[in-house]
């Protein structure tokens, strides 16, 4: 999703240095925050100089990273997570641009709810933001995975227990499959939500591919159809292309997430072959 350069390309530039300009005020900040209440702490007279001139710069940079973030949005897809982050950046700003203003009064108080407003901003726009670029959930998404492999754990035990093995001659209860599950839902959406969904999802959404929905899967929510898969021609599909090709080559699905390079699980022959066999099928989803 390039910029096509009917955008000046300085502007467009300018819009990269979002990822400099935005550790500005969130470096500022605390910094705003020890000299004032360090120096309510220490019982010595705020050195209100120095907390003006640092409010009046991060009005500034927030400004800076506010104009500059909005250019950058324009290279990317719209998502209700970039929706968040932009309405929590446009707030943000707001307050730091009233922080220089309070500051400049004598009272304390208003210009300190203030600051501790304008942290809290900071924090949560930051982390939308993080969110943006590292994938959804990043900084706890370890713990996420080891719940998840516990669970897996847990079930293939209680899978192993059911089938009766070392019960000794206690009675086993029968185990009825569920019956409410479709195929899809049993053999092929597993494979995308372990190996896939960490970056073709409704936020993160790579390629415009979202394989959380059977209209991301189907291409129905593309404006022009296409060929990602087309249902009884796995050969035609560019999904199953991309996903045979060479694990080096660098079009190779799954990619390679640089973030975490251990984390991305390739497909197994088997998962391959069921995904082939699916779209062989019609990509049926009932
Ligand atoms: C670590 C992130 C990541 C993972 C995991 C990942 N992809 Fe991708 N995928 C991407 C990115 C980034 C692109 C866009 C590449 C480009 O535009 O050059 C992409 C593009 C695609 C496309 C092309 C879409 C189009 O319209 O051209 C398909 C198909 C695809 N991925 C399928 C998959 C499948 C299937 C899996 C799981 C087996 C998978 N991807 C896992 C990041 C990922």
């Amino acid at each position: 999703m390039l910029l096509t350069f009917d955008v000046d390309p300085w502007l467009a530039v300018f819009g990269r240095c979002h990822i400099i300009f935005l550790h500005l005020p969130i470096g500022l900040l605390p910094g705003i925050a020890l000299l004032e209440f360090g120096a309510a702490i220490f019982r010595k007279p705020t050195p209100r100089g120095a907390v003006l001139t640092l409010a009046v710069m991060t009005a500034l940079v927030a400004g800076a990273a506010l104009a500059s973030g909005l250019v950058l949005a324009g290279e990317k897809t719209d998502s209700d997570l970039l929706g968040e982050h932009k309405l929590a950046a446009i707030v943000m700003t707001i307050v730091c641009g009233l922080l220089p203003i309070m500051a400049a009064f004598k009272t304390r108080k208003v210009f300190r709810i203030t600051l501790i407003v304008a942290l809290g901003l900071s924090v949560y726009a930051g982390h939308l933001g993080g969110s943006l670029t590292h994938k959804k959930d990043f900084l706890f998404k370890p713990l996420e995975r080891a719940a998840r492999l516990a669970k897996a754990a847990a079930d293939a035990e209680q899978a192993a227990s059911n089938t009766g093995t070392g019960s000794g001659n206690a009675v086993t209860p029968l185990v009825i499959p569920p019956v409410t599950k479709t195929h899809f839902e049993l053999m092929i959406a597993p494979i995308f939500e372990r190996a896939c969904n960490d970056c073709h999802n409704p936020d993160d959404f790579e390629g415009d591919l979202d394989l959380t929905t059977k209209d991301g899967i189907l291409g129905l929510d593309r404006d022009e159809p296409d060929r990602v898969i087309v249902p009884g021609k796995p050969d035609m599909s560019i999904l199953i292309e991309l996903c045979e090709l060479p694990i080096d080559d660098e079009d190779h699905m799954p990619e390679i997430d640089e973030d975490e390079p251990d984390a991305v699980q390739q497909l197994s022959k088997k998962e391959l072959t069921a995904l082939r066999r699916w779209i062989l099928d019609g990509c049926k989803f009932d």
